[in-house]
Parts: structure tokens; sequence; C-alpha cells
């Protein structure tokens, strides 16, 4: 009997179009789904795409895969995954892979690394993006796991990711849970960037009050220059849309409640852990949940606001454009700051230059910047933070005019702009010089005693607050 290839287990949307996309590179394909009408849908309707290798237990899927065994796992990540994990480590043998490909916690998959590795079995948590076109046209692929594992999967990887300028978007990512983290902060990022256009969108439609159709035709614009991406290009889609049923915008029509499936609150909460303030993404994080609210909302409708509500000016949207990008740059800044701690956290020895090659396309964040970034990573490995490189220092200087303009105009016509902001002060509290940050460690000796360090000596400090205030060494 011929051998499979690969194997895929799991065969919703993102397992059946993985499966395909496979199978059109020319891999055979063993296909298995814990309800077998999925596998047999799968055969029926896309058998002519390529060698597909269907079976109805794990059992026979584990024997159909050519020696050394790779499985991809696309289930939901959660219990289920330890499930199939262990039912598939049960059968395979030591050399064997299994990879998981759903948006799996990197602590799980770190736990589930370690578990395997003691079997001799190779566990590869790896984050795929881009969605459902991605999974079958090309996605970006995020493995981490062993070298050896990426020896033997990587070259079929590459293969069925995406390209950019002939480059694949799929690379090894670092040792156990490496591959899902850098995926998990792609998500987090993918907030951000979301945040910003929604509250770009926002402030043009209250400022100038534009329609959803001329704020398509803006976004389709800006899409041609320096900010050109997928989220910026399906805004204007999505802007664009009537709905059939009242001829309204169809953004008109959506309830204003943003839900999530996690991955964005998992970035905060490991930024937390990490001391990395990834405000961007937490702002973003936040508006959702606010978003999620309705009886304070509703409560909330009374209190008093601003008396102007617009500006006539249309070079306000140029003004709006520069506050985006703006804000883009530091919220990536912080993303690759946060994949910085935790590969030194971590000993995963990340190549942050090498995310950003894999982000370029494939994935939902994929955009023209990301060159920029991955050009400013290679010029200078150890660069400090993404803002100093002279390519974004430049673009920021340019911006910060127009920035400064857009949070205040918002300030001042109160629409919400929680991304914008936080980034504007984010940007000038890493510019400063001194922080108030020596007035809160003063509060913090005075009440409890924590010390504090001097800027012309070495040491810790106390100062005697409730007796002499003569200071003493800690
Ligand atoms: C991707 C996406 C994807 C994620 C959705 C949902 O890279 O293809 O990030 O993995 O599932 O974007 O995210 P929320 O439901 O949390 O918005």
């Amino acid at each position: 009997m011929d051998l499979a290839d690969i194997g895929v287990t799991g065969l919703a949307t993102m397992g059946r179009n993985l499966a395909r996309n496979l199978a059109r590179h020319g891999y055979a394909v063993a296909v298995h789904n814990r309800t077998a009408g999925r596998t047999e849908e799968l055969v029926a309707q896309f058998g002519g795409e390529g060698t597909f290798l269907p079976a109805t237990d794990l059992k026979s899927f584990v024997a159909s895969l050519k020696r050394p065994r790779r499985a991809i796992v696309m289930v939901k990540a959660g219990p289920g995954t330890d499930a199939v994990i262990d039912q598939l480590a049960e059968l395979m043998e030591p050399g064997d892979m299994i990879v998981d490909g759903g948006n799996a916690l990197f602590t799980d998959t770190r736990r589930r690394e370690a578990a395997l590795r003691e079997k001799g079995i190779h566990f590869v948590g790896t984050g795929i993006s881009g969605g459902e076109e991605g999974a079958l046209h090309g996605p970006s692929i995020m493995p981490g796991g062993s070298r050896e594992s990426y020896e033997a999967l990587g070259p079929i990887l590459e293969d069925i990711a995406a390209k950019v300028d002939g480059v694949p978007c799929a690379t090894y990512v670092g040792p156990d849970g490496a591959g899902h983290f850098v995926k998990m902060v792609h998500n987090g990022i993918e907030y951000a960037d979301m945040q910003l256009i929604a509250e770009s969108y926002d402030l043009l439609r209250q400022a100038l009050g534009a329609t959803p159709a001329e704020l398509a035709e803006i976004f389709r614009e800006w899409n041609a220059g320096e900010l050109e991406s997928y989220l910026i290009e399906i805004t204007a889609e999505v802007l664009a849309h009537v709905d059939a049923e009242t001829g309204k915008p169809f953004v008109d029509v959506v309830l204003d409640q943003a839900e999530q499936k996690g991955t964005g609150r998992w970035t905060v909460q490991s930024a937390l852990d990490l001391g990395v303030p990834v405000t961007g993404i937490a702002e973003a994080v936040f508006a959702r949940s606010l978003s999620g609210h309705p009886e304070q909302r509703a409560a909330a409708r009374a209190l008093a606001g601003p008396a102007v509500s617009g500006v006539a000016d249309r070079s306000f949207v140029e003004d709006v454009r520069q506050a985006l990008y703006a804000s883009k740059i530091v919220a990536y800044a912080q993303g690759f700051d946060q994949i910085t701690a935790a590969s030194q956290e971590f000993g995963w020895d990340i190549d942050r230059g090498a995310m950003a090659t894999i982000w370029r396309g494939g994935c939902i964040i994929r955009a023209r910047f990301l060159d920029r970034i991955r050009q400013a990573f290679d010029a200078d490995p150890s660069l400090a933070t993404l803002l100093v490189d002279r390519y974004f220092a430049d673009a920021l200087a340019l911006a910060q005019d127009a920035w400064r303009r857009v949070v205040s105009t918002a300030a001042s016509i109160g629409v919400p702009t929680p991304g914008f902001s936080s980034a504007l002060a984010y940007y000038d509290a890493l510019r400063r010089d001194r922080l108030p940050a020596a007035l809160i460690q003063g509060q913090r000796d005075f009440f409890g005693a924590h010390t504090y360090r001097r800027v012309d000596r070495e040491g810790a400090f106390h100062t005697d607050w409730s007796g002499d205030r003569a200071e003493r060494p800690a």
C-alpha cells in the first residue's frame, strides 16, 4: 500500500483547506476526522485535487503515514487537543512528529513538547495564519519545536506557505513554545492594527461627517501608499458593503460589540508577566471589552460631552493617515519587544528579522511595511526598539505633528482614540529624559520603605520619612 507523506487530523475548514493545499502541492495526504462524514465529504468534493488517503480511525491514520511520521493536528485549541495528542502519541514511535496547527497557548505547547520529548516524539507547536483562504492558497507558518523536526517538516511547510518575492512565509521560529508564542503576538498585533483602523474610521466619520462609502474610498487610497496591507484592504471592502435587506451601510447594521477568542488577551497577560508595555495591544483588547458592556454604555449615554462635534477641514484626512501610521509603528515595535523578552526568558533565540519576513505574506497582518521591519532587524539584529531604526525614526518625526493634532482633536470632540492616544503617550514617554517614575519611587519609599536608587551613587537607599528624614543606605 502507498503511504502518505503527511497527515491531517481535524477537518473543519482550516484543517480541510490545509490538507487540500498539501495535496495540491503533490503530497500524498492522510486525512482523518472524528466524525467520518467530514473525511468522506473532503474526498468526494476535492479528491481530484491530489492524493488523499482517508482513514476512519486514528490507528489506521497513523498506519498510513510514511516514517518518520508527520501528523498535523487541526482541532480547536483546548482540552480536545490533549486528547488527540495523547492518542496519537500512543500510536507513534520515537522520531515521529506531531504538529499542532491550532492557536494553542504557548505554555500548553511547552508542557506538551516536554512530555512528548520524554517519549522521543517531536512535538511541533505551529502558528498558522491567514484564515481559511490562507490555509488553502498559502498561509504564514510559524513552527516551533526541535531543529531536527524542522529538517523533516520545513521543506513541506515552506512549499505550501505564501511566497513574497519568491521567499516562503515559513521558517523555523525556535524551541518548544516559540512558534505558538510568535503566533500569539501576531494576533495581538492584529488586534492593535484593527483597533487603530477602527479609530481612524470613527474619527473621520464623526469629525468630517463622511459616509461609509466615502470612507471606503479613503481607505482604498491609503492602501496604495505606505499603509498598504490586507487589513486596510478589507476595511475598504467592509465599509463599501451595503446590507441587502435594509439598503443601509453594512457597518451600520452590525451590532457594535467586538468579540474575541482569546489570543489578544493571552498576549497582554504574557506581556504583563514579561514586563513589556504592549499598550497598543492592551488598549485594543480593552476597547473590545468595553464595547461588550451594553448596560454600562446605555447608562453612560446621559453623561456630558463636549460642545463641538466636528472639524470642517479635509486636511484632517491626511492627519489621521499619519496618526494611524505612527501608532501602527508603535504597536509593532511593542509586539517585537515582547518577542525579544520571551526569547530571552525562554532561551528561544528568535530572529526578529525572520519573523518580519514570514509575516510579509499569507497572514492577517501582512503589509508592505513589514519589509521595512525586516530591513531594520537585518541591519541591526540587536536594535533596542524598532522606533529608533532610521527609517521608522524619520517616519515618526514626519508624522508626529499630525499625530498630536489628531489626538487633541479627538479629545476635544469627544471621540475615543485609546490606540492613537496611548501610542503617542508611549512615544513621548520613551523619548523623555526624565520620567515621573522618580516620584513614584519616592512615594513607595515613603509609605512602604521600598527603597530607591540614586542617579549619582550605586546602591539602594531609604529615607526615614516619619523620623528625621535622613537618608540611609538600605
Ligand atoms: C489568523 C487569525 C486567526 C484568529 C482570528 C480570530 O492569524 O489567521 O489571527 O488565527 O483566529 O483572527 O481572532 P479573534 O476571534 O480573537 O478576533
